[in-house]
């Protein structure tokens, strides 16, 4: 290993509790005492890393130089062999040009309105002044939004069958016990039944066969008329004029409910408390929202530039993922003018990027005024990742994020039913708030209008 780079010293097994127990003291003590590159071997011997510079070296200039690392290793047990995560080089470029379209541009516009009814619904189903469970409430919400993207159905047997396998699925490999199965390959037996991964193993296939039943349907029966991301995956050729298999769609199909609901969902779910744990900041929101014209139009309204400071120090705080994809070097690489020998794995922290003082200064407060204040890099702030890996469903995850709050907040009053603080905890091999947090429904809000200016310094 590089001389200049230092290693943790603590024994492998602490390092590893430390790690399961609490993952974010764990990357900040270690970043006080170490600084912004160490290595772990916890994380398989690989380099931390919270420098800026570098994450750049790594996303950019020396991008082909890498492959995707362990860690997309683990996740194909979830998610399965053919999924994006598990491809490199040529292969990963060719699918990611087949699954970008569906999450970008003008289809967007059509989610839009899609994600407001949504959101409307779903609070609307709560009983008045009774508490309710944010977290649950978000992952229903994200998971409703992605089952109609991907399937284009909003009800009937298959929809019903998906929204309760793929919630179940993601309860088991979002419980706290779960991250032990992953790390502990030796916990991994299919003979013990009561175990959340061989739970986890039964659910994933009950999904999978349905998937396979809905793929093979489609296929046979020619229909492939909708708008919808299945229909627009099956219909898409590669530079060869080959179609995607069944189990590459079976896989892409798991990859997009697994990455885009839970972070998605817990991301909301922060937004949501902390707009409602500091009255201010839901004030000036309101105020922006309820004071602009055009808003009925949610791809006017998700411009807004308070909302949007509000989603982007959500996930600069509360950042879902604690790091991008690892980076294994193919070759011996010179990374910030050190040499390092070829497997040398190059994880860029999310979490101790996002938390640098000379960055954010009071890194821990909640205060989306710094994003209106200065513009950061793509290697400073990049909670979706970067480079060629960067998060397929980043604009549509940004739009969630946007119209699902301004839909709830500008249309009701909800409060927050408890004081106690949230911290982040592990979840699901990311971030996310430590409990479900209880909120209340006081009823549907009247508007008022005030003057914006003043509110967001524009
Ligand atoms: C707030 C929500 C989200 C966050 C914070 C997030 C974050 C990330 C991060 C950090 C990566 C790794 C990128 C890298 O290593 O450079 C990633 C990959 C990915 N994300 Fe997301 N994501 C979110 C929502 C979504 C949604 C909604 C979708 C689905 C439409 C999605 C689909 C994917 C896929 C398919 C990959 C793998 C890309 C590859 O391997 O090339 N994500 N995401």
């Amino acid at each position: 290993m590089n001389q200049f780079i230092n290693e943790v010293e603590t024994p492998v097994w602490l390092q590893k509790l430390q790690w399961l127990s609490d993952p974010v003291s764990y990357l900040e003590k270690n970043y006080q005492k170490y600084g912004d590159m160490f290595t772990s071997k916890m994380l398989g011997g690989g380099i931390i890393i919270s420098n800026p510079q570098v994450t750049q070296e790594i996303f950019t200039t020396q991008a082909n130089n890498f492959d995707s690392g362990t860690t997309n290793g683990l996740l194909r047990n979830f998610l399965g062999s053919e999924s994006v995560i598990s491809l490199d080089g040529k292969p990963l470029k060719q699918r990611r040009k087949l699954l970008m379209p569906p999450f970008h541009g003008e289809r967007l516009q059509t989610y839009s309105q899609l994600i407001c009814d949504i959101s409307h619904n779903l609070v609307n189903q709560r009983t008045k002044d009774k508490p309710f469970m944010m977290r649950p409430m978000m992952q229903e919400l994200t998971l409703e939004i992605m089952i109609q993207i991907i399937f284009g159905l909003s009800e009937g047997k298959l929809y019903q069958q998906l929204k309760h396998l793929v919630a179940k699925w993601l309860e088991i490999t979002g419980s706290s016990i779960m991250i032990s199965f992953i790390f502990f390959r030796f916990l991994r037996k299919d003979w013990i039944t009561w175990s959340p991964w061989v739970q986890m193993k039964q659910v994933r296939r009950e999904i999978c066969e349905l998937l396979q039943t809905e793929i093979e349907t489609r296929r046979n029966e020619g229909k492939l008329d909708g708008e919808d991301v299945l229909t627009l995956l099956l219909l898409a050729r590669d530079e060869e004029g080959n179609p995607m298999t069944n189990t590459e769609l079976q896989d892409e199909l798991m990859t997009l409910f697994f990455a885009g609901v839970e972070s998605t969902s817990a991301s909301l779910t922060w937004a949501f408390y902390w707009t409602h744990k500091l009255p201010e900041i839901k004030e000036k929101l309101l105020q922006e929202i309820d004071n602009f014209e055009d808003n009925n139009d949610p791809m006017k309204i998700a411009k807004l530039p308070y909302l949007t400071a509000i989603c982007q120090e959500t996930i600069r705080k509360n950042p879902p993922a604690m790091f991008a994809f690892g980076r294994v070097a193919k070759y011996p690489v010179e990374i910030a003018g050190q040499q390092y020998p070829a497997k040398t794995t190059f994880s860029s922290c999310i979490y101790l990027t996002h938390h640098r003082e000379d960055l954010y200064p009071n890194p821990k407060q909640f205060r989306p005024e710094r994003f209106l204040e200065r513009n950061y890099s793509p290697y400073e702030y990049f909670p979706f990742g970067g480079g060629n890996r960067r998060c397929i469903g980043y604009a549509l995850a940004q739009l969630e994020l946007k119209l699902a709050l301004a839909t709830i907040v500008r249309n009701y009053h909800l409060e927050l039913a408890e004081t106690k603080p949230v911290k982040p905890i592990r979840r699901t091999g990311g971030l996310a708030p430590e409990r479900d947090i209880k909120m209340i429904l006081r009823g549907p809000r009247s508007k008022s209008r005030t003057n914006i200016s003043e509110l967001v310094g524009t």
